[in-house]
């Protein structure tokens, strides 16, 4: 029972490494399936979900292997099963982005349908609407997706929604389909783009990734590939909302500005000063308090559902009356609670909340339900006077590496600690925290 300890109230100043996005490394591990020869992965966080989904492929008779230089190297020429056990799919969702490359590898595969979560009932039906389109066969029978097929075959796909996790699905699949197929209103998101990338870099031919129609001519195999994966926007993200709600000054290098427009532009509306001295280096300037402003989530390019919460602690503490609308996930308000612990002003109704600015939150005890919920309470934490203690700290740790340390390193007290049970003064078992 690990729990974050925050002693809230100082500006954070200096530069933070980001490092390589969870979405996009899991979509990868996934797509290696598709290569009968061993591909390299590079830049992939050392996280849990990684490492849940890394077991998915070893079940699945993929070799797994670290190399001396961090990279992970993985060999799917000789894939043994093609079911997915149960217990590492209700670990974590992703898992379920196996079953278009293992039906596309070995014409069957076997995964138990993966349930809501936290945020939302998250049904499959696109990514299963997808795969019969190609022509499989996909039954549900005692919690699992049964698919088969001797030979995908390339089609037309419309998706009702540019899911995410569904565009990756088809793509993966109709790249060892029999002929061409077209996504239509596919997913936007620069994780498509990266997984467009890495395919394409197997000797898979993919057009108009980043675009709302991808088009696939399948090919009857794949090669190895050695591929880096991109920067984590939603950690970079989250980071940027680190500077503005502590009034700081932080540079974040290893990232991609044009992945974050939609945060940018807000952050700058609400009155902070962002710069990219380089390339890749994205620096945040910010005022004291920063001003209202309505936020509503969309598909990429629109503002990004995993930052809403993280949103929602700045404008928790900003000038004036806030309006934010959730409209991807009909359950992602559950930091809000948390949120009034800790002085908030927040009213919600449906999937909107309005946010009425307070001038300061007080450090309190508080429990991350979900992992951008945690991202959250940690902003909330370094921003608020006095002492913040999280507990559900293993859903933070799901997306993001070497948090504290990280934040550390730009002045922020921040420690954890492991208690069983209630303990009597937390903050004095983290070394550093002045009470
Ligand atoms: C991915 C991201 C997640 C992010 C989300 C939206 C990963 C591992 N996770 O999740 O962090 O919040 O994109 O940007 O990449 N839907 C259906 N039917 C389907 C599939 C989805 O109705 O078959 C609905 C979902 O319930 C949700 C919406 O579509 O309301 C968006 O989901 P989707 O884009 O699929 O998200 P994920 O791929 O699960």
């Amino acid at each position: 029972m690990d729990r974050l300890i925050i002693d809230g109230g100082r500006p954070l100043t200096g530069t933070i490494p980001i490092s390589g996005a969870k979405n996009a490394a899991l979509a990868l591990l996934a797509g290696s399936l598709l290569a009968s020869e061993p591909t390299v992965l590079r830049n992939v966080p050392r996280l849990v979900d990684i490492h849940v989904m890394t077991e998915v492929l070893a079940s699945l008779g993929m070799k797994v292997d670290a190399t001396v230089d961090g990279a992970l190297r993985l060999d799917a020429s000789s894939l043994t099963d093609f079911t997915t056990p149960y217990d590492l799919v209700t670990r974590m969702r992703a898992s379920f982005f196996v079953l278009g490359p293992v039906l596309a590898r070995l014409g069957q595969a076997r995964i138990p349908l993966p349930g809501g979560c936290a945020i939302g009932s998250r049904p499959v039906d696109l990514h299963l609407k997808g795969l019969r389109s190609l022509g499989a066969k996909v039954t549900i029978e005692h919690g699992y997706v049964e698919a088969s097929a001797d030979q995908l075959v390339g089609a037309p796909v419309y998706l009702d929604y540019p899911s995410v996790g569904a565009t990756e699905t088809i793509m993966m699949a109709a790249t060892l389909a029999d002929g061409t197929t077209t996504i239509d209103n596919c997913a936007q998101e620069p994780e498509i783009t990266d997984l467009a990338e890495f395919l394409i870099a197997m000797g898979a031919r993919v057009e108009g990734a980043g675009t709302e129609q991808i088009t696939i001519h399948g090919r009857p195999r794949l090669e190895g590939a050695d591929f880096t994966c991109i920067p984590d926007r939603v950690e970079a993200g989250t980071f940027l909302i680190a500077g503005a709600i502590t009034g700081g000054d932080l540079t974040l290098t290893g990232v991609r500005p044009e992945h974050l427009a939609a945060l940018i532009g807000k952050l700058q509306e609400m009155g902070a000063i962002l710069t990219a001295p380089d390339g890749d280096v994205l620096r945040i300037q910010a005022p004291e308090r920063l001003k209202a402003a309505d936020v509503r989530t969309m598909p990429f390019p629109g503002f990004p559902t995993d930052l809403q919460a993280q949103i929602m602690a700045l404008l928790a503490v900003s000038e004036g009356t806030s309006v934010i609308s959730e409209t991807v996930f009909e359950n992602r308000f559950l930091h809000v609670d948390e949120l009034l612990r800790m002085g908030a002003n927040i009213k919600t109704e449906g999937n909107v909340a309005v946010v009425q600015g307070v001038d300061r939150l007080s450090g309190a005890e508080v429990r991350a339900t979900d992992l951008r919920a945690g991202a959250a309470l940690v902003l909330s934490g370094l921003a608020a006077r006095g002492h913040t203690i999280i507990s559900g700290v293993h859903h933070i740790d799901r997306g993001y590496e070497d948090l504290e340390r990280k934040l550390v390193a730009v002045g922020a007290a921040i420690g954890r600690t492991q208690v069983e049970g209630q303990a009597s003064d937390p903050a004095a078992q983290v070394p550093g925290l002045t009470r």
